[in-house]
């Protein structure tokens, strides 16, 4: 389906009301039959398009789509004059923002989008990502100190997104090393840091956050681990372009702290939302499995596991913690 087509109809529908084929055929300039085509390829990216004989098609739900007017209006830091690109559909926003580094990024540009078709996990892992459902974003950023510094830039992120969460919604989460934001024992949202550069030059990082918000049933079959959404556990309804400036703001201010003062001047935000702390957990490398007692992070990041009575930090990587109880 080509995209000018697909945004167009999807913002004729986000209006709310029933619009008939034959309405949508006449203002886009195409045949009833082709309107019909593009209905299947918007259900197919996750929308919850339905027909009613007589009346037309319409939004299972209103759609508030994401607005660049609106989400920049919000941003704290003006100085900073931050590119904020908002996409309707998207490869991944990660990748998108890699392809620009290092010429065509600016420090704090952001890419957000309303479907990725390939949006990625750690590891090559998929992201499921539905049209309009969550929040799909990725920042750049650069460290001039180098690829050692990036190391804990994931747990900057999730202390960043929780932040946001909590500034907004007055609800708290639990952050699991490395990457992951749970809420209710189930995952929320996910990081994804990915790097270019040598190890003594500047370190150009996309920083990619994958929040859910509103999780249709139907892309919920194809996550293989128990997730949840932000609005099973936020009474309020979810603006998700005031979650965006609102995740740009605390991002900006965790990244500069991170810059400035380092991860020691935030774990004790970490140890207060450490999903495991002091619990028995099993550290997963490859092939290898390892028990031990989480004991939260150090002032680099690295994960704090106690094995038989002595405390060794694990860096990032390839490696997965899971809880044991
Ligand atoms: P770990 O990082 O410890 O290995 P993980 O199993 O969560 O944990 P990740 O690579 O962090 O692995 O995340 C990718 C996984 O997240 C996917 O394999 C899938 O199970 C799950 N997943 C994919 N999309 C979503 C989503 N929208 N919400 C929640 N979970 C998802
Ligand atoms: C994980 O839990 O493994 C990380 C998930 C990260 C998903 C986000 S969505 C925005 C950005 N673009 C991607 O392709 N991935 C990240």
């Amino acid at each position: 389906m080509a995209k000018s087509v697909k945004e167009q109809l999807i913002k004729q529908l986000a209006l709310g009301q029933f619009i008939s084929g034959q309405a949508i055929g006449e203002e886009l300039g195409i045949s009833r039959a082709a309107v019909s085509k593009h209905i299947r390829g918007l259900q197919e990216i996750g929308l919850d398009v339905f027909c009613v004989t007589g009346k037309g098609y319409r939004f299972s739900q209103p759609l508030r789509l994401l607005d660049k007017t609106v989400i920049t209006h919000q941003l704290k830091n003006n100085s900073f004059n931050l590119p904020v690109e908002v996409h309707s559909v998207i490869d991944s926003t990660n990748s998108y923002l890699l392809r620009r580094v290092p010429h065509q990024v600016k420090q704090g540009q952001v890419c957000v989008a309303e479907y990725q078709n390939s949006g990625r996990g750690r590891r090559g892992r998929q992201w499921i990502s539905p049209f309009g459902s969550h929040i799909y974003m990725s920042m750049y950023w650069c460290l001039e100190q180098g690829i050692s510094a990036a190391m804990g830039l994931s747990v900057v992120a999730a202390i960043a997104v929780s932040d946001a969460i909590k500034q907004l919604y007055k609800v708290d989460v639990e952050l699991k090393w490395p990457n992951d934001i749970y809420a209710k024992g189930k995952k929320l949202a996910g990081i994804l840091i990915e790097l270019e550069g040598q190890a003594l030059e500047s370190s150009h990082c996309v920083i990619g956050i994958g929040l859910n918000i509103n999780m249709p049933a139907k892309a919920a079959e194809d996550i293989d681990q128990p997730w949840t959404d932000l609005q099973s556990v936020v009474s309020n309804e979810i603006d998700r372009n005031q979650l965006v400036s609102t995740l740009i703001n605390c991002l900006i201010t965790r990244l500069t702290q991170h810059k400035e003062s380092g991860i020691i001047t935030m774990l004790d935000d970490w140890f207060k939302q450490d999903l495991y702390l002091n619990k028995p957990v099993r550290l997963i490398t490859g092939e290898k499995e390892t028990l031990g007692i989480c004991r939260g992070i150090n002032n680099q990041g690295a994960l704090l596991l106690e094995v038989d009575g002595q405390v060794k930090p694990i860096y990032g990587g390839e490696v997965s913690l899971r809880g044991l109880l």
